[in-house]
């Protein structure tokens, strides 16, 4: 059953008029731009409220993200230096999603 009680994973919604992923309150965020005429989703910024920080809360709004980009046929740019830097070494699978040309470029 959904729900919000202890232990619950918090809901993410997909906010399309604001290109986010967010928490129902919207306090916590992963937010991206659209590139190559909606092809590819260009993650720019991730945010949690310090009270709500080291909870995987941003690994929750990636998977997201990530699972959005995947059933919607799209290509990652990884922007964001968590999604860079945190999230996919730590989730390599999602490795597969990103867009390749960027990749190289990044190298
Ligand atoms: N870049 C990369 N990794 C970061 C980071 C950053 N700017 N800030 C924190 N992290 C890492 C931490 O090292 C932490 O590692 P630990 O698990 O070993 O302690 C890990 O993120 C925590 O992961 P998670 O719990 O999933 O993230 P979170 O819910 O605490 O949120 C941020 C992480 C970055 C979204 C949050 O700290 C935040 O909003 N920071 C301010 C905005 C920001 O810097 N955004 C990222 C750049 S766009």
């Amino acid at each position: 059953m959904a729900g919000s009680g202890a232990g619950a994973s918090p809901l993410i919604v997909w906010n399309e008029r604001e290109k986010r992923f967010e928490t129902e309150d919207k306090k916590a965020f992963i937010e991206y731009q659209l590139r190559k005429g909606g092809k590819v989703m260009d993650i720019v910024h991730t945010f949690v409220p310090s009270s709500k920080r080291g909870q995987g809360l941003a690994s929750l709004l990636c998977v997201s993200a990530f699972n959005h980009a995947k059933n919607h046929s799209m290509a990652v740019i990884p922007t964001c230096s968590y999604v860079s830097d945190t999230f996919l070494p730590r989730n390599p699978s999602w490795n597969l999603v990103l867009h390749m040309e960027d990749l190289k470029s990044c190298i």
